[in-house]
C-alpha cells in the first residue's frame, strides 16, 4: 500500500467509527414512528372483494423466488388484528405510524369504476383507532402493490398510469384526507421502477434495464406531481396536510480522496437519488444522468437518449412538488471511479459507471446487503442539506435485519447508533423532524419471505393467530420515544 493509500485508509477508518453514542435530548417536537406496509403485513389477498396485485400474482405463480416458496397470502394478518397493531404501537408511544394502502383493497380493478367498500372501511377503522389512541397516520398511497389489471395493461411504463394514479391519488384524499396530516406518494420508487421493470428483483420482474426502468421512472415522477398539485389544488386549503414522496438511498463514501473517487461517488449519490429528487427538489434530472445515459445511448446505436426527457412545462410543474422531504436509509457503499464499460446492451449499472462495493471489514446483518453503517446516515443528511437547499427531512425508514431473535441486542445498537448519528446530523445543522423504525413487526420481506426479520416486534407465523411478542428492541425504542434520549441521561 502506498503511503498516501495509508493515510487515507487510517483517516477512513477515523471517519466510519462509531463515536461515543450522542448524549442530547432530542429536540422537542421531534417525531417517533414506526412503518409497515400493506402487502407485507395485511394478508387477506382475495378477501372482501380486493383485488389481485403484482405481488399476488408473482408469489403465486414464480414461488420458486421467493425464500421458502413464502407468500403474503396471510402475512402478519394485520387485516384482522389492526387493532392488536395500534396497542402494539401505543406502547412503543410512537408519534405517528407510517403504513401503506392497498390500491386494489380500494379500486379492485386500478380504476375508479369500482370501489370496494370494505377496503375503504378498513382503511377509515385503522385510522380511527390511531386517532383515538393519539397517534397520527402517515400513509404511504403505493408501497409496490400495484393492481394486476394496470399491469396488464403496461404498468409503470405505460402512460395511462399516470392519470391512473391521480385519480387513485385524488380518492385517497377524498377518502382520508380529513384525517390525515402526512401523505406520501410513493414508497421507494427506484424498486418500483429498477426492481419491476429493469433488473426484475421485483414484482411484475420484467428485465429490460436501462429502458423500462427509465419509463417507468419518467411516468412515475409526473404521477407524484399530479398527485401533489390535485392535492395542493383541491384539498390544502381544507386538509391542511403534507404530501411528499419517500426515496431511498444508500450513503456513497469515495473509495479514496482522489478527485475520480469523489465524483464516481457523487456520480452514484446523483444516479441513485438524483434520478427521482432532482427533478422534484431541484429540476429536471441530474445532469450527469443526461450526459452519461445520452452518449452511451448514441454509441449504443440508438437515436436519442435512452433516459427519456420532460418538456420545460413539465420541469417546473414537477419541480417543487413537496412539502417535506422523505428519505429510507439503511446502508453505505464504498465507491470508486472505474474504466468505462464498452458499450454493448443498455444497462443502468453501466450508465452508471462507478464500482460501488462494501469492504468484508464492514460489519454485517443477516441479509448481505444491509451491512451496518449508522456513520453513513450522517453524512447522507448532510449531503441532502447541502444539495436540495435545506429541506425538513423526516426518515421514513432505517433498521436492521437478523435471525428474529426475542432478545435483539444487535438491533438496539444499531437503532442506538443510527439514531446518535442523526442526532448528531441535527446538531450539524441538518433540519431533520422525524424517525422511522422499519419495522413495527416482522413481517414479509419480499423476496426474502419471512426469514427477512425487521420487527420490534416478532410474529409467530406458525400460529394461526399471528401471536406478537415485543423484542428487547421494542423496550428500548419505546425508552427512546418517552425520553428523547439514547443513553441512561441526556443534555438538552
Ligand atoms: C425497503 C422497503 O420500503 C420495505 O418494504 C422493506 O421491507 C425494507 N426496506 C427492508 O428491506
Amino acid at each position: 500500500m502506498s503511503l498516501r493509500g495509508f493515510i487515507f485508509c487510517c483517516l477512513l477508518a477515523i471517519s466510519t467509527a462509531q463515536d461515543e453514542t450522542n448524549n442530547k435530548l432530542f429536540p422537542e417536537g421531534f417525531m417517533f414512528g414506526a412503518a409497515t406496509s400493506s402487502y407485507q403485513i395485511e394478508g387477506a389477498w382475495d378477501e372482501d372483494g380486493k383485488g389481485e396485485n403484482i405481488w399476488d400474482r408473482y408469489t403465486h405463480s414464480h414461488p420458486e423466488l421467493v425464500v421458502n416458496n413464502d407468500t403474503g397470502d396471510v402475512a402478519c394478518d394485520s387485516y384482522h388484528k389492526y387493532k392488536e397493531d395500534v396497542a402494539m404501537l401505543k406502547e412503543l408511544g410512537v408519534d405517528f405510524y407510517r403504513f401503506s394502502l392497498s390500491w386494489s383493497r380500494i379500486l379492485p380493478t386500478g380504476f375508479v369504476n369500482k370501489v370496494n367498500l370494505p377496503g375503504v372501511t378498513y382503511y377509515k377503522n385503522l385510522i380511527k383507532e390511531l386517532k383515538d389512541n393519539g397517534i397520527e397516520p402517515l400513509i404511504t398511497m403505493y408501497h409496490w402493490d400495484l393492481p394486476q389489471p394496470l399491469q396488464d395493461i403496461g404498468g409503470w411504463p405505460s402512460e395511462f398510469i399516470i392519470e391512473a394514479f391521480a385519480e387513485y391519488a385524488r380518492l385517497c384524499f377524498e377518502l382520508f384526507g380529513d384525517d390525515v396530516k402526512y401523505w406520501l406518494t410513493f414508497n421507494e420508487p427506484k424498486q418500483t421502477c429498477l426492481g419491476g421493470y429493469g433488473q426484475g428483483y421485483s414484482a411484475p420482474g420484467i428485465t429490460l434495464s436501462g429502458l423500462a426502468d427509465y419509463v417507468c421512472t419518467h411516468h412515475l415522477i409526473k404521477a407524484h406531481a399530479r398527485a401533489w398539485h390535485i392535492y395542493d389544488q383541491e384539498f390544502r386549503a381544507t386538509q391542511q396536510g403534507l404530501v411528499s414522496i419517500t426515496i431511498d438511498t444508500m450513503w456513497h463514501e469515495p473509495a479514496s480522496d482522489s478527485e475520480e473517487d469523489v465524483v464516481a461517488a457523487e456520480t452514484a449519490l446523483q444516479f441513485e437519488f438524483g434520478w427521482y429528487a432532482n427533478p422534484i427538489y431541484n429540476s429536471d434530472y441530474p445532469e450527469i444522468m443526461k450526459t452519461r445515459i445520452a452518449e452511451r445511448s448514441l454509441a449504443e446505436g440508438f437515436n436519442k437518449s435512452r433516459l427519456p426527457s420532460f418538456t420545460d412545462e413539465e420541469i417546473a410543474y414537477i419541480s417543487g412538488t413537496f412539502d417535506f422531504m422523505a428519505v429510507n436509509m439503511y446502508t453505505s457503499m464504498l465507491t470508486a471511479a472505474t474504466d468505462e464499460v464498452p458499450v454493448g446492451e443498455p444497462s443502468y449499472t453501466y450508465d452508471i459507471g462507478v464500482n460501488s462495493y462494501q469492504p468484508d471489514e464492514w460489519e454485517s446483518s443477516s441479509i448481505l446487503y444491509f451491512k451496518i453503517t449508522p456513520w453513513g446516515i450522517r453524512k447522507l443528511l448532510n449531503w441532502l442539506k447541502e444539495t436540495y437547499n435545506d429541506p425538513a427531512i423526516i426518515i421514513t425508514e432505517n433498521g436492521t435485519p437478523d435471525d428474529g431473535s426475542l432478545d435483539d441486542v444487535k438491533r438496539v445498537r444499531v437503532y442506538r447508533d443510527y439514531l446518535s448519528n442523526v442526532r448528531s446530523a441535527i446538531e450539524d445543522g441538518v433540519n431533520v423532524f422525524g424517525y422511522t423504525a422499519w419495522s413495527l413487526m416482522d413481517n414479509f420481506e419480499w423476496l426474502q419471505g419471512y426469514a427477512g426479520k425487521f420487527g420490534l416486534y416478532h410474529v409467530d407465523f406458525d400460529s394461526i393467530n399471528r401471536t406478537r411478542t415485543p423484542k428487547t428492541s421494542a423496550a428500548y425504542y419505546k425508552k427512546v420515544t418517552k425520553t428523547r434520549c439514547l443513553v441512561d441521561t441526556c443534555e438538552e
